[in-house]
């Protein structure tokens, strides 16, 4: 039987099979789906916001992987926070003639000119990681990021059930900073109800800024006279200039820090005793997972997960990841055992 029947019976029984999954074949072999008019391959473009933390790199170099391993092409652009930048490339990537745009938005209202641009030429956007807001953006993939915060602050409680707690938040151009603070005072409020913990110091960070951090973390000391009991940072390189700013007052390992991303830095900081905790988000996950439903989508195929998120104008098809807590105790068999960092580079010298 011809092996391009193969593959579509193959993708007919899987998608049948799990609603919110898209099996692409291992090998992609180019079908006539898989090749625009002109006989090219399809394209997919990524629109990045930064690869200034460490994750982002990991992602860049995933799904590029990912999209290649079909045999397809991406076209890869990093905006350095720069929202003019980020539209430009946008445009000059949608001119280049992409078949389908991924993106991670470096500011959640800009972008929504990038997907207006982008279905004007035909082209279906997949928010990547952070949403889009009101823009009828076509998928959005991401970990469930109201869950992050969620085990953030259970982690915070379990080790310090009363006292004053500092919240440094994320970038408030970026809706997941939104979300995550959502899922931290979801936990916390029932015990700021009960007078149990007072939030002495609740700041944003803009950009997601270490030297932010550490300067919102250096007054939140300074105005409380250190008398600080517990700190959530929106993630482990905000985490980074909290440490910093406790080690200045000599007080780092003495207060619970919590992070997120599973940054090689913060990992070795729980090591050492600096951090209790981060949230681990398996980026192979995300990027292989986006880059099915890239192709996917590209291919004209239709895909309608059981989730949606409302962004301000539609409710967005939406697939959300499981996230996973970190502390010293889980440290080696969800982090060295998936290989998001190795045993060498987390507990011996470089
Ligand atoms: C968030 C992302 C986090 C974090 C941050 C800074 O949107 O979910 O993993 O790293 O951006 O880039």
């Amino acid at each position: 039987m011809h092996v391009r029947i193969m593959l579509l019976l193959m993708l007919a029984m899987s998608l049948a099979a799990c609603r919110d999954t898209v099996e692409v074949p291992e090998k992609a072999v180019f079908k006539e789906d898989d090749l625009t008019e002109d006989n090219e391959p399809l394209k997919i473009g990524f629109a990045m916001d930064t690869l200034k933390e460490e994750r982002w790199l990991k992602d860049r170099k995933l799904f590029q992987e990912a999209i290649e391993s079909h045999g397809l092409e991406v076209e890869i652009r990093a905006a350095n926070g720069d929202d003019a930048l980020q539209i430009a490339q946008a445009e000059e990537m949608i001119h280049q003639g992409i078949d389908l745009l991924v993106i991670v938005p470096h500011n959640a209202e800009a972008t929504a000119a990038i997907v207006h641009k982008a279905h004007g030429a035909g082209i279906k956007v997949i928010a990547y990681d952070r949403l889009v807001k009101n823009a009828d953006i076509d998928l959005y993939v991401s970990f469930d990021n109201e869950r992050v915060g969620e085990l953030q602050a259970e982690e915070m409680l379990k080790r310090v059930p009363k006292g004053n707690y500092v919240y440094i938040g994320g970038a408030p151009t970026d809706n997941n900073a939104h979300l995550l603070k959502k899922g931290v005072f979801n936990v916390l409020q029932p015990a700021i109800d009960r007078g149990d913990i007072r939030i002495i110091y609740d700041q944003w960070t803009a950009d997601w800024a270490p030297e932010a951090a550490y300067a919102h973390m250096s007054e939140a000391l300074n105005i409380n006279d250190n008398q600080i009991d517990a700190v959530i940072a929106a993630n482990d390189a905000t985490a980074g200039g909290v440490v910093k700013a406790l080690t200045d007052q000599g007080l780092a390992g003495t207060i619970p820090v919590a992070g997120q991303d599973a940054e090689l830095a913060a990992v070795r900081r729980i090591v050492e005793g600096t951090q209790t905790m981060t949230v681990y988000k398996p980026i192979q996950n995300l990027s292989e997972r986006v880059a099915a439903l890239a192709i996917h989508l590209a291919q004209n195929n239709e895909f309608k997960p059981t989730v949606s998120i409302n962004n301000g104008k539609s409710e967005v098809p939406s697939v959300l990841l499981e996230p996973i807590a970190v502390t010293a105790d889980n440290l080696k068999e969800v982090i060295i055992a998936d290989e998001f960092h190795s045993e060498e580079e987390v507990y011996g010298k470089e």
